[in-house]
């Protein structure tokens, strides 16, 4: 087995709001492995976001890691100088976010941020070979004119090119970690297939393990080799791709899979999870799902499910698990 890149375990990110304190991460870790791709799922608010956030030191207040681990190449982050997060950053560890405005300068053109990012992770690399790299990553990932476009801003690139241009800033240092932070949900579909395309080159280029966030099911299984499924601040199942889209052992990831549109199904067999996650701040006894889930019995209200073994490399965090074996349909 090779060691985890990243280790993120037992985390707790805590933000203090006008209504008190919220608790975001609520326990949750997971690992990813060099050079393998994590697809992680959950609705909206169940702390996908913030959990790879604190991968990076990315936590500010309002908002803390109030208790847990995150362990990148054998160094725990939580100690990590500002100085040295900052290096990792763009480094080795590097991000594409949803809304490439966030990572991109508006007042800077293109050109001048990608040679600056080669530049601060490599002294001695020359502004000539610094904007000849900038070129040739431009081209890979297929901004056409790359030479004409490098003297560009980000207004005059469209949202599509935008993207591109983000992730060849995330690839330009080779790193070995990309954090996907929902990288296509903002583009149309034709858009969105080929910045998924482009994703797989650059995990090619630079062998880089990719974590990757997305709301989008079909994404994680053709992209990812791993799942976590995440649900009110904590991972309630994980596990190889291909066996908990074929057999699920959390209600949760169940549902999921159920309100997805399948080739052999009527659009009407379509089930929605019914009701919603629990609100930020609200704390349940027992398990967090149990207000929505089909199989819940008296002991889901008041005890707390842990993530137990379900199989090789996975784990489900229901008190029932073991009944949702016996009901495998074989997908
Ligand atoms: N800056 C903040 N201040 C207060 N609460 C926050 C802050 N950032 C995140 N949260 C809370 O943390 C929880 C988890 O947020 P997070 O962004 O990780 O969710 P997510 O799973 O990424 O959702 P989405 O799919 O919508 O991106 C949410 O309930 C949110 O309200
Ligand atoms: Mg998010």
């Amino acid at each position: 087995m090779n060691a985890p890149l990243l280790e993120i375990e037992d985390l707790v990110v805590e933000f203090d709001t006008d209504e008190g304190t919220v608790r975001a991460v609520d326990g949750a870790g997971y690992t990813v492995l060099p050079g393998e791709t994590l697809g992680v799922v959950g609705e909206s608010g169940s702390g996908k976001s913030v959990t790879a956030m604190s991968a990076l030191g990315l936590i500010k207040p309002p908002g803390r890691v109030a208790s847990g681990r995150v362990v990148f190449d054998g160094v725990d982050l939580r100690g990590l100088p500002p100085r040295e997060l900052r290096r990792l950053r763009g480094g080795r560890i590097a991000m594409i976010f949803q809304d490439p405005m966030t990572a991109l300068n508006p007042v800077m053109t293109i050109g001048g941020q990608l040679t600056e990012a080669l530049r601060l992770h490599d002294a001695r690399m020359s502004r000539a070979a610094a904007r000849r790299r900038a070129a040739d990553l431009l081209a890979l990932v297929g901004v056409p004119g790359a030479a004409k476009r490098l003297k560009q801003y980000p207004h005059e690139f469209s949202g599509g090119m935008r993207q591109r241009a983000m992730i060849a800033m995330a690839i330009a240092n080779e790193p070995d970690l990309l954090i996907a932070d929902e990288p296509t949900t903002a583009l149309d579909v034709t858009v969105q297939a080929q910045v998924l395309d482009l994703l797989r080159e650059a995990r090619r280029e630079t062998g880089a393990a990719t974590v990757l966030i997305t709301h989008d099911l079909g994404v994680v299984a053709e992209m990812a080799d791993r799942v976590v499924v995440m649900y009110a601040g904590r991972v309630v199942e994980h596990g190889p791709v291909a066996e908990i889209f074929r057999a699920p052992r959390h209600p949760y990831t169940r549902g999921l899979l159920d309100s997805l549109p399948r080739m052999d199904e009527d659009a009407d067999e379509l089930t929605p999870i019914p009701g919603a996650p629990p609100a930020p701040g609200e704390v349940t006894a027992g398990c967090p799902f149990a207000p929505r889930c089909a199989m819940v019995r008296d002991r889901c209200r008041t005890e707390r499910p842990e993530p137990a073994p379900t199989g090789p490399g996975r784990t489900s965090a229901c008190h029932f698990h073991a009944e949702l074996a016996g009901e495998d349909t074989d997908g």
